[in-house]
């Protein structure tokens, strides 16, 4: 006992001192640590290049967390050689001891800034961080559109093992050395029978952890202890509880993990818009936080996941308030208010969310506005919805739900300093009449389709059906007479969660050769009984998309490619409506990124009644015929677009 006592004496008086934050800078380097956490911010390139939890490092011989962006003439950026840093240092409103570096970088002296923030708190294992992008150039107003901005926490050669992006996607860490490629960033990896292809899958791609910004909180890497110093189990997640800062509202989904533990911040990814860097153009991203975790020898994935999960709850308003100061354009909570919102929802609306972001505009395109940010909350059964430090101003609120056609909008909902905006809204859900049937569910997502959210029993962990390697679906074999849908007795599974225009080329690495036969048309028949159609005056075909994919790909433009624009027809009963012509700024690559939702659009087919008849009735839902369009990169060349759901009404 008397000699423990000492030993601890000893050692306090060895650190010499009581500081919780530790920190020091030279002209390469700023090292900043707690009892626990240690990380070096590296002046020569800008990143994290030493990071250690309880003497364990866990970036090997990578780096991060760092930042790079796809926004300058040459293509890719990762600013930090020849930027200026700076410490921080000082004692929050919880009166816990912090430090935090800072890198600033002027690309080239043109005004294009990145910054990079990264803050430790005593008591805490992980890094708060933020990112500002800044344009001030007068001579040239545009910066060109901000293409990619992401932090990547990038080790190499350390003690992961596994890659986790939501609670149901894990899986051990693919091993991609020497396989085929078989699509752009895509590996057929089945000939290494190692525990990723016994457990996931026998192809790989990083968009396979992909996850919608809804409700995602934690993703990240687990090492099971096997490549660890003492055999502790380590986790590394990205926290991302405030998501004001991203584009594109809820819907919004991008890469999560892949051996990187990725904080994408802006991405044309599945449709995604991205803002262009006008002059004058400043913004800060974040917070979000790279949380560090370890559990005994043995302490599961699951378990590290939901203590991260844990810690993500965290109320960090207190520390955001103090370091407010070091951060640009960091609203501190006195600038913020409460939306309280009380919405009468439809009969039938489950899963209803509400959304507030840029006024006057649909959620997904608030990437146009630099200063546009966004929030969002559950309503819950009784029809309330809180959403807490809401930046004061002037939003529009959307309203959605599962199994609701449409959604609620309403402009000039302000929020105010200090206080909670009450408001009441009813919901009508639209209407167009009676309801003859619909397909699907509303729920912006085609996953109720075949080899949409099936999972693949094929493997023991069973990923949903969408997320693989889009080539494995085979719709020839599917489907060797087309779709053939009969209202009232098909199954949903008689819809494939991919309308293509051709099926097989380039970049299926399964089905070489193109195949066109029944591909492109699909065909729904339905009966009417006189009842339903007498003295009827229009009849209103509602088509609902999750994705679409034109020759614009996730870009706005194709160049001078066929198919920027896609036209999409109905046939009712052998007459043609007029076309619905899905323009490109609506395009994403989507499901063969592994998506079952991306960017939203949709369309109502207004007719005259008096094309529907007793007795069976046929629609044709045309795509063009042998669609495709060069694509530089190794990506299917086929257009195609996926389905939320359709329904017929009549007045
Ligand atoms: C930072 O820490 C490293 C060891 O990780 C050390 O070599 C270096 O001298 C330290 N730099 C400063 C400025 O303290
Ligand atoms: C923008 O650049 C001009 C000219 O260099 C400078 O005077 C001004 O302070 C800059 N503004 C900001 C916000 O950096
Ligand atoms: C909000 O959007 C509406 C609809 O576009 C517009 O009429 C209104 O002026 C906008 N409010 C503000 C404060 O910009
Ligand atoms: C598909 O449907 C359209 C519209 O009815 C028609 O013009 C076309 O000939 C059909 N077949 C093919 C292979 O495109």
């Amino acid at each position: 006992m008397y000699n423990l006592n000492l030993l601890f004496s000893i050692s306090l008086w060895a650190s010499g001192t009581l500081a919780a934050i530790k920190s020091s800078e030279d002209t390469s380097a700023i090292n900043i640590s707690n009892d626990r956490l240690s990380f070096t911010v590296a002046k020569k390139s800008g990143s994290v290049s030493k990071l250690s939890l309880d003497g364990q490092n866990l970036l090997g011989s990578g780096g991060g967390p760092y930042l790079d962006c796809h926004c300058v003439d040459d293509g890719f950026w990762t600013p930090g050689n020849g930027a200026t840093y700076k410490l921080f240092k000082g004692t929050d409103g919880a009166e816990k001891a912090y430090a935090g570096a800072m890198m600033s970088h002027d690309y080239k002296n043109t005004g294009k800034v990145l910054e990079q923030y990264w803050f430790l708190r005593d008591g805490e294992t992980g890094l708060h961080v933020f990112s500002r992008v800044k344009y001030n150039n007068s001579k040239t107003p545009s910066g060109g559109d901000l293409g990619e901005l992401r932090q990547l926490f990038r080790p190499s050669n350390s003690v992961w093992t596994h890659l986790s992006s939501s609670d149901e996607m894990y899986s051990p860490l693919p091993d991609t050395s020497g396989a085929p490629t078989v699509q752009d960033a895509t590996w057929y990896v089945g000939d290494k029978k190692d525990q990723y292809v016994k457990q996931t899958s026998d192809y790989f791609t990083k968009y396979m952890f992909s996850e919608t910004w809804r409700d995602q909180l934690v993703h990240g890497m687990y090492g099971d202890g096997s490549k660890s110093s003492d055999g502790s189990a380590f986790g590394s997640w990205l926290l991302m509880p405030n998501k004001e800062s991203y584009f594109n509202g809820p819907t919004h989904s991008d890469l999560t993990v892949d051996g990187i533990v990725y904080n994408y911040l802006v991405s044309n990814h599945h449709g995604n818009g991205v803002p262009e860097m006008v002059n004058g153009f400043d913004r800060t991203f974040g917070p979000q936080y790279y949380y560090f975790n370890k559990g005994a020898k043995g302490t599961s994935l699951q378990q590290l996941r939901s203590d991260a999960t844990k810690v993500a709850k965290t109320d960090w308003t207190s520390f955001y308030d103090s370091i407010a100061q070091h951060v640009p354009n960091l609203v501190s909570s006195s600038a913020r208010g409460t939306f309280k919102g009380t919405v009468a929802l439809p009969k039938g609306a489950v899963r209803a969310l509400a959304v507030l972001a840029l006024n006057g505009s649909d959620f997904q395109d608030n990437n146009k506005d630099a200063k546009a940010y966004q929030y969002w909350g559950d309503v819950d059964a009784s029809g309330s919805v809180t959403i807490a430090s809401v930046r004061a101003g002037t939003y529009r609120l959307t309203v959605y739900a599962d199994g609701i056609f449409g959604q609620y909008e309403q402009d000039n909902v302000i929020i105010k300093a200090g206080a909670t905006a009450n408001m009441a809204a009813t919901w009508t859900a639209e209407s167009a009449g009676t309801e003859l049937w619909r397909i699907g569910t509303p729920d912006k997502s085609s996953g109720e389709f075949r080899h949409g959210n099936e999972k693949d029993t094929s493997k023991t962990l069973q990923p949903r059906q969408y997320r693989l390697y889009w080539a494995v679906h085979d719709f020839p074999k599917d489907f060797p007479n087309g779709v053939n849908y009969k209202v009232g007795t098909s199954s949903l599974n008689d819809l494939n969660y991919v309308h293509w225009s051709v099926f097989g080329g380039k970049a299926n690495y399964l089905r070489k050769d193109p195949y066109y036969t029944n591909v492109n048309n699909w065909t729904l028949t339905f009966d009417l009984t006189q009842d339903q159609i007498d003295n009827k005056g229009s009849a209103t075909f509602t088509v609902q998309l999750a994705g679409v994919k034109t020759s614009a790909g996730n870009n706005d433009a194709a160049g001078d490619k066929a198919w920027q624009d896609l036209p999409y027809n109905v046939v009712v009963n052998g007459k043609q409506l007029p076309t619905w012509t899905i323009p490109r700024q609506h395009s994403s690559s989507c499901a063969v990124r592994s998506a079952a939702t991306c960017y939203t659009t949709g369309h109502k087919f207004v007719f005259d009644a008096k094309m529907l008849k007793v007795g069976s009735n046929e629609f044709v839902l045309s795509l063009p015929a042998r669609a495709t369009a060069p694509e530089d990169a190794v990506l299917p060349e086929s257009v195609y677009l996926q389905y939320d759901a359709l329904r017929l009404e009549i007045i």
